[in-house]
């Protein structure tokens, strides 16, 4: 067994999660501290300018240096905050592009930079291996998702609500499916943003006072991502062009949240899952806006209830799983598999950078 820890920032853009646990990759011999450090405004809203940017930035471009030295210096703050010695750290980077099609996705960080200040080796650049075979390079959560979910009853569903939404379905075999869903967080953040300057709605308070317009949903559930069979991935973006033109804007601001909120729980049960689910365990952020679960229950056929159903954290998950994942890469175990990704077959990954 190792001791890890796993660092996780999302394509929310809220901050860094990080979390420790023992593991040898395979089994899970416990979990330990996590934290979650949010990010400043600067930050913020520095990484949305990189990941609007992303398509046109060369690896080395000076206008990545600054905003991924704060971003980096985050991540060694949480190492550090969590107080507790680790053998290898998982250092995800904050995605500013996702194009598995183009087999590019793009993870920024400064490796050398965390593995320097955290004094052990750190495994990094996750997904390009598997977007180099053909995989869809995300998610990477079914192999940690199956590990914590040893000895629950199946098929089970995890659904992680981040910035884009993802579910990984374990069937009664064991067999793994996954793939993104449809937009999670993402434009419901950015509505709230756009329209009350909030980060984010809280509680649901927003939408909860709207209603869903039935055309605009519509316009939005005409897109093609939701006729593709899984495994199939996102880029935070993806639904820009489709948001813009679904008319969407000319909603009132309770309405346009309602109308997201119905959107993100319509993608999900549209998920193209190989049998019905027992039971959806609901990570991420969006397990705590209660509008976003009443709209999962009100079209999932299965009960639908936050991970801590299970004994699991929904805020350290995927901080918990880049760590397990980093102990995959240590030992050269796969990360992703043709269920999962795409991969044409199981698929390690991963670097690792000794600190200097
Ligand atoms: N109390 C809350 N009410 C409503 N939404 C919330 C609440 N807490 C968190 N969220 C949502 O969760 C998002 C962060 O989720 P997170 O799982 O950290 O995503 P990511 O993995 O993309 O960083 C926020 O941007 C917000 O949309
Ligand atoms: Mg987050």
């Amino acid at each position: 067994m190792l001791r890890a820890i796993g660092l996780m920032s999302g394509t929310s853009l809220d901050g860094v999660d990080a979390a420790w646990l023992e593991t040898d990759g395979e089994r899970i011999a416990g979990f330990g501290p996590t934290v979650t450090l949010p990010y400043d405004a600067r930050l913020r809203a520095d990484l949305r300018r990189l990941l609007e940017r992303a398509p046109t930035l060369g690896p080395d471009d000076p206008a990545l240096a600054d905003a991924v030295a704060r971003l980096t210096a985050r991540h060694a703050e949480a190492v550090a905050a969590l107080g507790r010695h680790a053998d290898i750290v998982g250092f995800h980077g904050q995605t500013i592009l996702h194009r598995p099609a183009e087999r590019r996705t793009w993870q920024v960080g400064d490796v050398v930079a965390l593995a320097r200040a955290a004094r052990v080796p750190v495994a990094h650049d996750f997904r390009s291996a598997d977007v180099a075979a053909g995989g869809e390079g995300a998610p990477l959560a079914p192999i940690f998702h199956d590990a914590v979910a040893a000895g629950l009853q199946r098929p089970l569903a995890v659904l992680n609500i981040g910035g884009v939404a993802n579910v990984t379905w374990i069937g009664a075999d064991g067999t793994l499916l996954a793939c993104d869903t449809g937009p999670g967080n993402g434009p419901l953040d950015d509505w709230v943003a756009a329209h009350t300057g909030a980060a984010y709605d809280r509680d649901g308070a927003l939408a909860a006072a709207g209603g869903a317009d039935a055309a605009v949903l519509a316009r939005l559930l005409a897109h093609p991502y939701f006729a593709r069979p899984a495994p199939k991935s996102l880029d935070r973006l993806d639904f820009s062009a489709a948001l813009a033109a679904s008319g969407l804007a000319s909603l009132a601001p309770a309405d346009g949240a309602a109308t997201l909120v119905t959107f993100l729980a319509e993608a999900v049960a549209r998920a193209p899952l190989p049998a019905p689910p027992r039971r959806w365990l609901v990570g991420g952020g969006g397990r705590r806006n209660p509008a976003i679960m009443a709209a999962l229950r009100a079209r999932l056929p299965a009960p639908v209830a936050p991970v801590e159903d299970a004994g699991w954290d929904g805020d350290a998950l995927e901080a918990q799983c880049f760590g397990f994942l980093a102990v995959r890469v240590r030992r050269g175990l796969p990360l992703s598999y043709p269920g999962t990704t795409g991969v044409p077959r199981p698929c390690p990954g991963g670097r690792i950078t000794p600190p200097p």
